[in-house]
């Protein structure tokens, strides 16, 4: 069954086509970065005017990129139609959310048209639990029960799965995301969004333990909480340039040398990392799962990966950094588990 899926819940456009939920054949992004970098974050308006403008020539591209060699093989190239590739397709899969809400309109709108001009079955899917499915892209089929760190920039949960349908959230931040924490402290550095990437690398050459950031503890065992670390991050950047707390977060970075950019990347990552990895450690050992697996963005922070491996020992496979971020491919496999287990096929007309 192929299945292509649709995502533009927040700052990029993609498709993709995945077969039988796990073989790739075809996997389309296209961000808006560069576009959104001048400003310090997503800009929703603009998010919006730019899915608008990438949505059907992305759409376009993963279906013909999906089948060329199939379709070539079987018709006259100058007589080809974009109908030859359309009816490779099995069913359309779109995020419906959480995201920014003009960036989900989009691509919710564009897959029920194409569903009902195409006459393709329409499949609804949840962009946070499609993260997880990530980890069905890539050799080692995940088993159940399985336990699942999902961290991005909207989302810190911990999950364990008893099946694809039977699932329950342990804990969830209660203020910042782990990737949005990232991505401020990023910014109080003086690096460009999305701050994630920039402030693992800075790390490489830090030191750990210049800095004791604090780790939040919360009542319910498997909730996070980022905010505090984030103030203290600030609180000591105002006072290694000297400044008293009112001091403005975006004069700081230029009163930084190198040193001290490296130095408060790595500890604040150790301590945003060890918050993660800390609760992991104590849902493996009260659930005992047969697989554990991260997603999101912030899966694709090698640390963590290192951290996870040398606190939680056995094997993990992760997968490969451009499908821990957002990608559409998450979302046709999410789809073909979901509709194989009878859940979320929607009307085109309403998507409910
Ligand atoms: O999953 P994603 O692409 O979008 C959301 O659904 O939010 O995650 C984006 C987040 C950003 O906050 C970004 O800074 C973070 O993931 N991120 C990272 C890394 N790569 C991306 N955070 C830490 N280390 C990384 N290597
Ligand atoms: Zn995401």
């Amino acid at each position: 069954m192929n299945i292509l899926g649709i995502e533009s819940s927040c700052d990029e456009t993609a498709a993709s086509v995945v077969k039988d939920g796990r073989q790739l054949l075809s996997n389309v992004v296209e961000s808006q970065i560069d576009i959104h970098a001048k400003y310090g974050g997503v800009v929703p308006e603009i998010a919006s005017r730019s899915h608008l403008e990438a949505i059907l020539p992305v759409v376009n591209q993963a279906v013909e990129s999906a089948f060329t060699d199939a379709v070539v093989a079987k018709s006259d190239l100058s007589a080809l139609s974009s109908r030859d590739y359309w009816q490779n397709i099995d069913a359309i899969a779109v995020t419906y959310g959480p995201g920014l809400s003009g960036g989900v309109l989009m691509g919710s709108l564009t897959a029920r048209t194409l569903a009902r001009v195409h006459n393709k079955p329409l499949i609804a899917v949840n962009h946070v639990l499609a993260h997880v499915y990530a980890n069905w892209l890539i050799e080692t089929e995940p088993e159940f029960p399985l336990l699942a760190l999902i961290v991005s920039g909207g989302h810190s949960q911990i999950a364990v799965f008893e099946s694809h349908t039977d699932y329950r959230l342990l804990g969830q931040t209660r203020d910042d995301a782990v990737g949005e924490a990232f991505d401020k402290v990023a910014k109080m550095l003086g690096m460009s969004y999305p701050g994630g990437p920039s402030v693992s690398r800075a790390a490489e050459s830090g030191n750990p333990n210049k800095y004791r950031f604090p780790k939040a503890k919360m009542s319910d065992r498997y909730d996070f909480s980022f905010s505090g670390l984030k103030t203290a991050v600030l609180r000591t950047l105002q006072t290694e340039v000297g400044k008293s707390y009112d001091f403005p977060s975006f004069q700081i970075a230029e009163l930084l040398n190198n040193q001290q950019i490296s130095d408060v990347s790595a500890s604040f990552q150790k301590a945003a990392l060890e918050t993660l990895v800390d609760k992991l450690e104590i849902a493996a050992s009260e659930f005992q799962p047969k697989s554990i697996v991260i997603a999101g963005g912030v899966a694709a922070n090698s640390s963590l990966r290192n951290m996870i491996h040398e606190r939680l020992g056995g094997h993990i496979e992760y997968a490969p950094a451009n499908l821990c971020t957002d990608n559409a491919a998450m979302i046709a496999t999410a789809a073909f588990y979901q509709s194989k287990a009878g859940q979320n096929l929607a009307d085109s007309l309403t998507l409910k």
